[in-house]
């Protein structure tokens, strides 16, 4: 698979995701939907989105009992959603109706291990001997032996992941920045890096959003993930 660009749409409503969207209408993006837009916009919107050429990666992380899963998914399908998140934590039976549910169509399930803002608190939490990283491996593992397509991780856990899997999946990537930033991702990694790693999906938000002329910014990037 080629490196892909997601495109991480963080913002409060509509209209300013329409603002950015038409400033990028034509570049081949994978748009990525949170909480906060999905919640307010709705299945309307992500039409709107998808109308307009690009795919759709429906980030809400579902953990739920399996039937309720299992009918979530089968939503996404319907929406129209290309990619959609869910938590591995949610155990097998979860991921089974999860990947049952999407069964027949092209959309991809997407794993979430042990998020980035947890800490070895989390891990007295849960009462687990595993250490971050072995809890997230085996969680990976399991998720993808199930028949998750894809794993999000930091890029500096792609290549371990990658390694000790042995099923083809496809790594996605948030926390990429350019150069050294002074904002909330504490280890981000370069597009290059998070490629030559393995990374499949990178998934960029602020420093697309945010920057001036943001088609310009798309295409640079594109050349850097052909080239690495
Ligand atoms: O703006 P930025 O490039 O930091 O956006 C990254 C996106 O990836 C955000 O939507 C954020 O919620 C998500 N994400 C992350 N770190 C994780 C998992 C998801 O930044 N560990």
């Amino acid at each position: 698979m080629k490196p892909q660009l997601a495109l991480a749409l963080d913002v409060k409503n509509s209209k300013e995701a329409f603002d950015i969207l038409n400033q990028i209408e034509g570049e081949r993006l994978i748009i990525k939907i949170g909480y906060q837009l999905f919640i307010k916009e709705g299945s309307a919107f992500v039409k709107k989105v998808k109308d307009m050429g690009f795919r759709i990666f429906l980030d809400l992380k579902l953990h739920d009992i399996p039937n309720t899963v299992y009918n979530g998914v089968k939503s996404a399908v319907e929406i129209g959603a290309d990619y959609l998140t869910i938590h591995t934590l949610g155990g097998k039976e979860m991921m089974e109706k999860a990947v049952e549910a999407k069964r027949g169509s092209d959309m991809k399930l997407l794993g979430v291990t042990i998020l980035t803002s947890h800490s070895e608190d989390y891990l007295k939490y849960l009462g687990t001997r595993y250490s971050l990283d072995q809890l997230a491996l085996k969680l990976a593992k399991t998720a993808v032996s199930l028949g998750i397509d894809g794993i999000v991780s930091s890029p500096f856990e792609v290549r371990k992941l990658k390694e000790e899997i042995e099923i083809d999946f496809i790594s996605v990537t948030p926390g990429i920045r350019f150069s050294k930033t002074d904002d909330d991702q504490k280890r981000a990694a370069t597009p290059e890096f998070a490629v030559k790693e393995g990374a499949d999906i990178l998934v960029i938000g602020r420093p697309i959003i945010k920057a001036e002329n943001k088609k310009e910014l798309i295409k640079e990037i594109y050349k850097i993930l052909q080239n690495a």
